[in-house]
Order: structure tokens, then sequence, then C-alpha cells
């Protein structure tokens, strides 16, 4: 069986092949390109009005979005994926997906068969589905454009809901983890993360867990997708944040069978 470094390996090298632009775009010019304060996060447009800007994200996400960030949340899915248990037969719903890093390598490796992305950027939508059709599993992907409150999945539907580091883009981020709990099915599990603070939302720590608590129980587990580092008086990378949680099964449904 492989290590869980030999497993990051192979993430990085997926992710190395998917997403090249990493290598040969500088990553400073690229937020200077695509504007990255002004249009992203300090933009204090409605939620649909990102779309163009997360359009233009889609086509240099390997420069935008450091590989360690990533690595650090793959190692934290496949830990909670070890205490829920994602089964090969099973479909997983993600919510404000982009390109699908996790979710395409996840169907690689005896993720999940069944796979919907739901995003408001169609570029992002477009950039997982060539990634899913050269790994031959375009037909078990279902890609819906939409605002991630309102993909009109049918309830309890999932097994497993991803919302990774896209509600912080949101000022309705509230909705995110309702929405979450309203497509996983009964037993489901759940994996949340944010960026706290983040200007465009500004979310803080309790009011995600309150929030997350108020949906989901008080089950739910907390921690630091990359772990706080202290530098002098200050705390550093107190940024991505996340929630696992399971969907309570229904009590008079249990009584019933
Ligand atoms: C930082 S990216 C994260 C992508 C991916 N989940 C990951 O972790 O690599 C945030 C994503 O959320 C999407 N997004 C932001 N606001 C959204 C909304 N209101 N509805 C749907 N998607 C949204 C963006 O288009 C973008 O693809």
């Amino acid at each position: 069986m492989a290590t869980l470094q030999e497993v990051l390996d192979n993430f990085q090298q997926f992710w190395e092949l998917f997403f090249p632009e990493q290598h040969t775009l500088h990553r400073e010019e690229v937020l200077t390109a695509i504007g990255d304060l002004e249009r992203g996060g300090n933009c204090r447009a409605p939620d649909p009005e990102m779309a163009a800007y997360q359009n233009d994200v889609a086509g240099v996400y390997g420069a935008y979005e450091a590989v360690r960030y990533q690595l650090y949340t793959l190692r934290n899915l496949l830990e909670s994926q070890q205490r829920g248990d994602l089964r090969p037969d099973q479909h997983l719903v993600s919510l404000g997906c982009g390109p699908a890093s996790y979710e395409l390598w996840l169907m690689m490796n005896q993720g999940p068969r069944r796979v919907t992305l739901v995003d408001h950027s169609p570029a992002m939508l477009a950039r997982a589905r060539s990634i899913a059709e050269r790994l031959g599993v375009s037909e078990r992907v279902t890609t819906i454009v939409s605002d991630a409150t309102s993909s009109g999945l049918p309830p309890k539907s999932a097994d497993w809901v991803f919302c990774l580091n896209g509600m912080h883009w949101s000022s309705n981020w509230r909705r995110w983890i309702y929405e979450a709990g309203r497509i996983l099915k009964p037993g489901g599990t759940g994996y949340l993360s944010c960026t706290l603070k983040f200007p465009r939302s500004r979310i803080q720590r309790g009011d995600f867990e309150a929030a997350v608590q108020n949906r989901f129980g008080r089950g739910a587990e907390f921690d630091h997708v990359v772990p706080p580092r202290q530098i002098g008086e200050h705390v550093a990378f107190d940024m991505r944040y996340y929630a696992v949680v399971q969907m309570k099964v229904d009590s008079s449904r249990r009584k019933r069978r």
C-alpha cells in the first residue's frame, strides 16, 4: 500500500501535468494581470458579477494557486475520507469546484464513481471537463454552471459534498453551508473550507463554526488546512480553515426500518 507521501507525490504529478502554467508563468505577474485585488478579493460587486474575474483565473489556475495549499488540502481530505469512507460507488457534489483538481484526482484514485461539479464560472468548468476528457472519466462527470446556492440539485442526492475554498468569495457564505446540508444524504459527509477574514466575506472563525454547527450539529470537526505559524507577536497563515461534518440520520426514518 502506498504511503501518504507517495500519494501526495502522485497528486503533485497530477497537478503538474494538468496545471503546467505554474512553471511557465510568474505568480505575481499573473495576479497583477488579472487584477487580483481590485477585480478579485477587494471587489464589492455582487457574486454573479465575479464570474468574469473567475473566468480569467481559470486559464492561469496553476500559477494563481500555490501547490502547497493543494497538498495540505488533499492531506486533510484523505484523512477525512478515511473516517468517512468515500467509496467508489458514491456520488460527490462539489460547490465552487474551480477546475476540480481534487475531485478528478480522487476519481482516478478509488474515489467516487460519479462527480457533480458546480461553479458559476463557465471557464473553470470547461477546464475541469477538458481534464476529465483527458482522464477518460467525462461520462461520469456532470458540470452545472450556477451559483453554488442554486444549482437545482435534488435534496439528499450526494454521499459527499465538498465546498473547497470557495464560499469566502460570497457575502452569502452561510447559504453555501445550508446548501451543502440540503444536498447531503443522511449519514453523508461534508468537507467545507474557507479563507478566514477574506475581504469579500470577512468570515471569522467563530462565525464559521457557529454556522456549521447550526446546520450539522455539534459533531463537526474543525481545524486549519495550513497549520498556523507564529511569527513574533503575529500568527501568520491563519487562513484556510475547514470543517468535516456528518449529515444527521433522520431518527424517524431510522425507527420505521
Ligand atoms: C479559489 S477557487 C477554489 C476552487 C477549488 N475548489 C479549489 O479548491 O481548488 C474558488 C471557486 O469558487 C467559485 N465561486 C465563487 N463564488 C461562487 C458562487 N457564488 N457560486 C459558484 N461558484 C463560485 C469560483 O468561480 C472559483 O472557481
